[in-house]
């Protein structure tokens, strides 16, 4: 059977930022209260369609692979904001890369999307239905919140990250998967104003949690989610050289930490700048800690994150040969023509109207 290794990774932040101090202009809420119960420090606002950032990681990522678009045989993209229902925003990527020769589709796994779509990239390979697959997380959130609920406006943020996971022979990539739901905690963590069930209504677009709720059950499920991934691969944890976690709180980040008696650096940690990214949370730090040099060849690797659903999961890559990219390109999102708070206010406006 084939193994599923990490060849190329990317990322984009659009360029609007909104710093906390800026939302408690708009949001009942203060920089204090954010930073002290979430850890975040300022988030980035897109002023483009999620397909757009998600392309624009793609090409990132498959420039570090070395590959081209027409290498690709199916492109996942895990999101729960895509650009539109119908149809899904892997097609959208496909056709801004020209990836004609792949597959295309989406994955709503909440904030887990990403780990959801690494193990059908695994699958894909495994039955060696595939060779190279390209796997987006991508979230245009923002545009999902209701700056009248400070509960969840304060919380989150836009972005994109993107792998590029091909087959090989050789003893490394994914090492073990673990993956779970509990549908019976979606009352927890919900949208109200988007879907089906809401046509006819007058429900308003907000994003809606039981914050302690969630903050429980992921401390519990992402504590046991690195526990089983490190076991299944055949880990101590000791041996564990980096943990990329979901980035929904510090203090649940933490609790991860202590769980694993690891040692601070041996947990990534970028949430003060982005806020949660949702489905993008992980490939994006992931490519940032390949940036700073946090992973080594052969690192032992732990992916884990808890969402709505509710859904976890988490997964142990053993890393290969090459932690810096094949190449590079210098693309770029176009100039943004409002402020990251502009942008918000004005969403919020059309929405609530
Ligand atoms: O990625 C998907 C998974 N998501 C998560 O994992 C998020 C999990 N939950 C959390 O991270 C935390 O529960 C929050 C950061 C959302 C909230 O922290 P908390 O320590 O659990 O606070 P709380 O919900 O217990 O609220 C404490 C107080 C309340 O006021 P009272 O009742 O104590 O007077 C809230 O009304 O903080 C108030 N509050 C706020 N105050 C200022 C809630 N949101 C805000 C806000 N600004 N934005």
């Amino acid at each position: 059977m084939k193994n599923a290794t990490i060849t190329g990774w990317g990322r984009c932040i659009p360029q609007p930022v909104v710093t906390n101090a800026e939302l408690a202009t708009v949001v009942d809420t203060s920089d204090e209260w954010i930073t002290t119960r979430s850890g975040i420090k300022e988030r980035h606002v897109s002023h483009v369609q999620n397909s757009d950032m998600a392309t624009l990681a793609a090409k990132r990522a498959l420039a570090a692979a070395g590959r081209k678009p027409e290498d690709l045989d199916y492109i996942v993209v895990a999101t729960c904001t895509p650009d539109r229902q119908i149809p899904s925003t892997a097609c959208y990527v496909q056709i801004k890369l020209g990836a004609m020769k792949a597959a295309a589709s989406d994955i709503n796994a909440g904030c887990t999307g990403f780990i959801y779509g690494l193990s059908m990239a695994q699958g894909l390979i495994a039955t060696e239905t595939a060779k190279t697959v390209l796997v987006i997380g991508s979230e245009r959130i923002t545009s999902y919140l209701n700056l009248d609920v400070r509960e969840t406006a304060v919380l989150f943020g836009d972005g994109a990250g993107a792998v590029i996971v091909e087959a090989t022979d050789e003893p490394v990539g994914v090492m073990s998967m673990i993956l779970g739901a509990d549908g019976g905690g979606a009352p927890s963590l919900t949208a109200t104003g988007l879907g089906t069930e809401f046509i006819g209504t007058d429900a308003d677009l907000a994003v809606i949690m039981d914050g302690s709720e969630v903050f429980k059950n992921a401390v519990v499920k992402m504590g046991e989610c690195t526990v089983e991934a490190t076991e299944k691969a055949g880990w101590t944890p000791e041996e564990i050289d980096l943990v990329v976690p979901h980035q929904a709180n510090t203090r649940i980040i933490d609790a991860v930490r202590r769980r694993i008696r690891a040692d601070d650096d041996k947990v990534y940690i970028n949430i003060h700048k982005y806020g949660n990214t949702s489905a993008a949370t992980i490939p994006i730090a992931l490519s940032e800690a390949l940036e700073e040099g946090r992973v080594a060849p052969g690192s032992k690797l732990i992916f884990v994150a808890f969402g709505a659903g509710f859904t976890w999961g988490g997964a142990a890559v053993k890393w290969g040969d090459r932690v810096t990219p094949i190449n590079v390109i210098d693309d770029e999102l176009p100039e943004p023509d409002m402020t990251g708070l502009e942008i918000m206010r004005a969403r919020h406006l059309v929405f609530q109207s």
